[in-house]
């Protein structure tokens, strides 16, 4: 169970190394767009492996509020979206996370209608979200009036050059193309395996696009029928782990992880000292002690991931020798840094970088998660840490990750939510 129910902390007491094996969910950015999807198909579709998280409970109380029937079963999400009659979502559930934004495209494809605000989701610095209504605008839709928010078809497809790999705008785009007469074409996309994820399910119901996972995607138009699909492994989850045992030590199999989509992650945590084995979808992670990987700078895939500049972070905090991580992809992405340093760590933030000098030791002390990824890398801390650790904002690690606590618990860790 990882619902909220009135948890709110991490209690964690660190110093153990970690051993054991940990399997990982379905992805969290993969699945949030494929929710979204479900409200073109034809037909009821099926999503498995989906994971049990607040951001996915918050998606389903969107397609249960636009009229869709949704059923849960044996880690497969059921969706008829065949009974969807409306297209407005009430800013309360649009604000309870950033893949609400999906929808927009969604439903412009599906319903020609559709509203799109400034969605919720974790507060990294500026999100906006200009690229999705320009690229929604190059297709034909209209704002009903000159600052209004709704927006109306019909659609045509387009050429449509984004300013940046934005995932959230290729996604959009990629759903609203399906519902635009002719060929949308999507330059300068996004290339995360999530969206090749996306389009895989789309492809599945019958759709016709091509090129995702490169610089350019096709999009023709016309709403898929049915599908069933297995969303792929949480590469940020499977990055979290690999940190996890980095940061405690110890000797850890992580399985059913996708070792292609997070090569990154694999090459600094390598760098740093560990010794990493594939093994098929699965890898196994074993870890001493560490020395600093050199410098680290955050870019759109195939490049380090920004998702996971908090964990590896807290990974290096006892790393011998200086760090440099530099974030170029969001502008307020450090808020676990103060964390991190009353934990006895030593990192000094300079804008968007952090130089990290490497302690001997961290100690447990009282802190605060702001977001999803920065509540992960304090837990990665704490596991480090002598002593007792509390987390306060449990709610934010909740929205991304399936079961944190009792898969950590399985692999030694002494951790429970109070
Ligand atoms: N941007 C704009 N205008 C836009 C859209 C984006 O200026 O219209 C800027 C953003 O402000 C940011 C950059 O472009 O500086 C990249 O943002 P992007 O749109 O790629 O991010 P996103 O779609 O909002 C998704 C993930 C994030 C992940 C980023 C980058 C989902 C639901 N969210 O966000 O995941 O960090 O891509 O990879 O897929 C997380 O899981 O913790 C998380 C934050």
């Amino acid at each position: 169970m990882t619902g909220g129910g009135g948890l709110q902390s991490l209690l964690i007491n660190g110093g153990k190394r970690l051993s054991g094996e940990v399997w990982i969910s379905g992805s969290k950015n993969a699945v949030l767009p494929m929710l979204a999807a479900t409200v073109l198909f034809q037909e009821p579709c099926c999503i498995r492996a989906c994971p049990n998280l607040t951001d996915v409970d918050a998606a389903i109380d969107i397609l249960n509020h636009l009229g869709a029937k949704t059923m849960r079963s044996d880690g497969c999400l059921w969706v008829d979206p065949r009974p969807i009659y409306r297209w407005d979502i009430p800013d309360a559930l649009v604000n309870r996370m950033r893949g609400s934004v999906f929808f927009a495209g969604a439903l412009m494809a599906r319903m020609g209608k559709c509203r799109l605000i400034q969605p919720g989701g974790c507060s990294l610095g500026k999100r906006p979200v200009n690229f999705h209504v320009d690229g929604l605008m190059a297709l034909g839709a209209k704002p009903d009036n000159l600052d209004s928010d709704v927006f109306s078809g019909p659609l045509t497809g387009a050429q449509i050059t984004l300013p940046y790999p934005s995932v959230g705008a290729t996604e959009n785009l990629i759903l609203a193309g399906i519902g635009a007469s002719g060929v949308t074409t999507i330059r300068n996309a996004a290339r995360e395996p999530e969206i090749t994820c996306l389009c895989d399910f789309l492809r599945a119901g019958g759709c016709g696009i091509s090129g995702d996972g490169s610089l350019c995607i096709q999009v023709d138009g016309g709403l898929p029928v049915s599908a069933q699909m297995r969303v792929i492994p949480d590469r940020m989850e499977a990055a979290t782990f690999a940190c996890a045992a980095a940061s405690a030590g110890g000797d850890v199999l992580i399985r059913n992880a996708e070792p292609n989509h997070f090569e990154s992650v694999i090459r600094t945590l390598q760098a740093a000292g560990c010794q990493i084995t594939r093994q098929d979808e699965h890898i196994r992670i074993q870890a001493g002690e560490l020395i600093s990987p050199g410098s680290i700078t955050t870019e759109p895939y195939p490049g380090f991931p920004t998702d996971a500049q908090a964990p590896v972070m807290a990974a290096l905090l006892r790393a011998k020798g200086t760090t440099m991580i530099h974030e170029t992809v969001f502008s307020e992405r450090m808020n676990h840094i103060s964390g991190f340093n009353a934990m006895g760590a030593h990192v000094e933030q300079m804008g968007g970088s952090a130089c990290i000098h490497g302690v001997d030791h961290l100690t447990g002390s009282t802190v605060t998660a702001q977001d999803l990824r920065g509540g992960a890398a304090l837990a990665i801390a704490a596991l480090a840490a002598h002593g007792k650790t509390t987390i306060h904002g449990l709610k934010h690690i909740l929205r991304g990750y399936e079961d944190f606590a009792m898969k950590l618990r399985s692999l030694g860790a002494d951790v429970r939510q109070a």
